[in-house]
């Protein structure tokens, strides 16, 4: 039997994407139920595109559609997490974009709620699937690649004063960040999917590109638990866009794709040291089937898992991570000194990254 589940999303620029990409690809799996945004122009046009009758501008109908299963959140963050609250007490799985909240207090409360609900919540990094993101984890996880020296992380994007007439964008009462928050983000999760948990980091921010509140350019030294050394260059000026994740292994080197929004896709640069671990590459890696990008994989397996009641391929844990670094990154930058993780409540940005 089937078990279709029920889908409404809220917020639809992103969201327009989810359903493209992560939903209709699947239509054993998802049924796209209801839409709810506050622009009834883009309700009712992405509506009719895709022959969802269901619209509202009201998230607390949504809240009360008894069939729905699942809660997709692509607002700005800043009400990420009242809605995320709000349906997980509703009894609803919840799937929600990045950044999760708007602090590492928030996330822990999240992660607490999350404990005695009913549904289950999946954060969104899309960015981890592709073949090349997933045979560089098989070959990682498999011990194959070895000793970890070194990895840089580069997000070098164009943002323009256009991208900021958005009103929500670029202020930290909104936006919550910068381009740590909103666009390296993504690279920052595979770095530590990849290469495991940081130990410390050193870190500046500065915003020099656009006349906005939140940085636009930032550096970063890590140590991460292994023992390895990575930095850390992102920018919304780079006229050249490229996404790249590149790590040197004792036994292999391993580089992204370069493509801006799907790093994770063929073809990775994977050199190993000799034809032995050459060999050993190969032989994990035959009979590989494909990992469709983005949504339409993190979507499938969403469904898996809701279904098996397995785990999540992202989880809050994830989540926290992610917004561990960003706080880490602010604090030794405003403090200009290293920041040791875990960053818990001792931390003075641990309710608020915001500046001083
Ligand atoms: N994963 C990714 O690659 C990716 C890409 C872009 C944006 N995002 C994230 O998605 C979120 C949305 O970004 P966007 O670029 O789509 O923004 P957007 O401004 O294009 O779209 C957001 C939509 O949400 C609607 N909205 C706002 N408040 C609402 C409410 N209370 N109820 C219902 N609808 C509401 C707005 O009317 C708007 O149509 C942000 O958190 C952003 O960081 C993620």
């Amino acid at each position: 039997m089937p078990d279709i589940k029920k889908v409404a999303i809220i917020g639809l620029g992103i969201g327009r994407s989810h359903i493209v990409e992560g939903y209709l690809p699947h239509p054993d799996r998802f049924e796209l139920a209801a839409l709810c945004d506050l622009n009834e122009e883009r309700l009712e046009a992405i509506g009719s595109e895709f022959g969802i009758e269901r619209r509202t501008t009201r998230f607390a109908d949504v809240i009360n559609m008894d069939d729905i299963d699942i809660i997709d959140i692509c607002t700005p963050p800043s009400i990420h997490f009242e809605l995320i609250s709000q349906a997980l007490a509703a009894g609803k799985h919840v799937v929600c974009e990045k950044p999760l909240v708007g602090s590492l207090a928030d996330a822990d409360t999240i992660i607490e709620l999350e404990k005695s609900a009913r549904g289950r919540l999946m954060p969104i990094f899309q960015y981890r699937y592709g073949d090349g993101v997933q045979k560089a984890k098989r070959i990682i996880d498999a011990g194959l690649a070895g000793k970890p020296y070194a990895a840089t992380c580069e997000t070098h994007w164009i943002r323009t004063p256009e991208y900021y007439a958005v009103p929500w964008r670029g202020k930290w009462a909104t936006e919550l960040g910068g381009v740590l928050m909103t666009q390296s983000i993504h690279l920052h999760d595979m770095l530590t999917y990849l290469m495991g948990p940081i130990e410390a980091l050193f870190g500046r921010v500065s915003t020099r590109v656009n006349d906005i509140e939140v940085e636009d350019c930032a550096s970063a030294s890590l140590l991460m638990q292994n023992g390895a050394l990575a930095t850390i260059s992102a920018t919304l000026g780079s006229v050249e866009q490229i996404s790249r994740l590149r790590m040197c292994f004792e036994n292999v080197l391993i580089e992204s794709n370069h493509e801006p929004y799907s790093p994770g896709q063929d073809p990775w640069k994977i050199v190993p040291v000799s034809e032995e671990i050459g060999r050993k590459i190969d032989a994990l890696l035959a009979g590989w089937q494909p990992v469709p990008i983005r949504f339409e994989t993190q979507m499938r397996l969403f469904h898996e898992a809701l279904v098996s009641a397995g785990p999540l391929p992202v989880t809050t844990v994830d989540a926290r991570a992610a917004l561990e670094l960003v706080t880490a990154f602010y604090e030794s930058s405003e403090t200009r000194s290293e920041v040791k993780f875990p960053v818990g409540p001792e931390s003075a940005k641990y309710k608020s990254w915001r500046p001083v």
